[in-house]
């Protein structure tokens, strides 16, 4: 199955923070343990790029990606760590072009039509649209979807497990990203994780 399908398959891409190195494999162990072996692990911390590392040695059966990535610098290094997918706040041209020249998934943030018209640009075929619930939700997503009708979309910021079905029902969005099963301690993560999993699934 290729990357893109296996993302489709599991519909959540948890949005993982990870202050220290040390809440590695317990959070990933807890994301894996309650039926959702996916992480966009973020380069808001320091630690990140050693985290995808040790995440891609000690889960290999993960989906390990990089979020949060904005500069060639971060992506190769990211990838360089394993990370089979990168995702940005917002699109990078200089992101897109390691991406697009070492063969990883790019997933970057675009809420604009200009912004998706620059990705097509470069190769991009799923958007992470970031910060949804900000700009418009499911909403904006069908109307750029109507003019971009190649386009898919990963929509994060706001999804709960409230509102991920209704974004789910849509077929143009391949999987949610969000944070919102990962608050709490690793026995919490993998409880909130199973509860998601079997909502997407069920
Ligand atoms: C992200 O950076 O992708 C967001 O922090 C995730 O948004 P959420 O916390 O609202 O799920």
């Amino acid at each position: 199955m290729n990357l893109l399908d296996q993302i489709k398959q599991h519909k959540i891409v948890p949005v993982v923070v990870l202050k220290e190195l040390d809440e590695t494999i317990p959070t990933l162990k807890a994301l894996c343990d309650g039926g959702l072996p996916v992480a966009e692990i973020t380069f808001r911390t320091a630690c990140a790029a050693d985290a995808i590392r040790l995440g891609c040695e000690k889960f290999p059966e993960m989906l390990i990606g990089a979020g949060t990535v904005i500069n060639a610098e971060q992506a190769n290094r990211a990838i360089d760590c394993g990370a089979r997918f990168i995702v940005g706040p917002g699109f990078a041209a200089e992101v897109a072009q390691v991406c697009r020249e070492r063969g990883v998934l790019y997933l970057p943030g675009c809420v604009t039509p200009t912004e998706i018209i620059t990705a097509i640009s470069y190769g991009v075929e799923i958007v992470k649209f970031f910060p949804c619930s900000n700009f418009g939700g499911l909403g904006t997503i069908k109307a750029l979807a109507a003019a971009f009708p190649a386009m898919h979309f990963m929509p994060t910021g706001g999804i709960s497990e409230d509102n991920v079905l209704e974004y789910l029902s849509f077929d143009k969005i391949i999987a949610c990203g969000g944070s919102w099963m990962m608050k709490g301690t690793p026995d919490e993560i993998c409880e909130k994780t199973a509860r998601a999993v079997a909502k997407v699934n069920g």
